[in-house]
């Protein structure tokens, strides 16, 4: 049977987001048209700043609660997001027909990668050892209503969309600017 949305926590949630970016990725390296290779990325880029932020709202005050450890664990992760930012800010800036495009491209799967690995096999599940299983489908509805100010899967962030356009647009400086409008979304607190 289905799973229902109801049984969807928000570590579900955060699993299937590290493998859409790891598959867009993926597609990224696979295609050859610099244009469908820049607007990836910017989704890529987008989602995993999205990623990031939800994880930061969300599930640190839950870690920081009931882990044992929970402010290491948080302190581990901040650093990972922190250079996985610092990948995507030189990302956002090189053109797509650039050698240096593909470097960044590669460094930030391995990063992604190994992020997800530690949350998956460490974090979430240490989570649901510790934390209440109705709470972690709460965060999960928080998400769910937090993301309904923007376009539902797949990505709402995707630079096709009005709202991309609308609220940050590619370039220079776009993991800030998203960064910026996501945690200071009307219903982030
Ligand atoms: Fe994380
Ligand atoms: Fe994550």
């Amino acid at each position: 049977m289905a799973q229902q949305r109801s049984d969807i926590d928000i570590i579900d949630e955060l699993v299937t987001d590290h493998r859409e970016a790891l598959e867009l990725l993926g597609r990224i390296t696979s295609s050859t048209d610099a244009d469908e290779r820049r607007e990836l990325a910017d989704t890529v880029i987008s989602e995993v700043v999205r990623h990031s932020v939800t994880e930061e709202m969300y599930v640190y005050p839950a870690m920081r609660e009931h882990l044992p450890d929970g402010e290491q664990a948080v302190k581990h992760d901040t650093e990972e997001h922190q250079q996985l930012e610092e990948v995507m800010k030189q990302l956002e800036g090189v053109p797509a027909s650039e050698p240096r495009f593909d470097a960044l491209v590669q460094e930030m799967t391995d990063k992604l990668r190994h992020h997800a690995h530690d949350e998956e096999t460490e974090q979430f599940p240490r989570l649901r050892e510790w934390a209440p299983r109705e709470e972690l489908i709460k965060l999960r509805e928080k998400v769910d209503s937090a993301k309904k100010l923007t376009p539902t899967r797949p990505h709402p962030w995707a630079p096709h969309s009005e709202l991309f356009h609308k609220v940050v647009g590619p370039g220079v400086g776009l993991v800030d600017r998203l960064r910026d409008k996501l945690a200071n979304r009307p219903d982030s607190r």
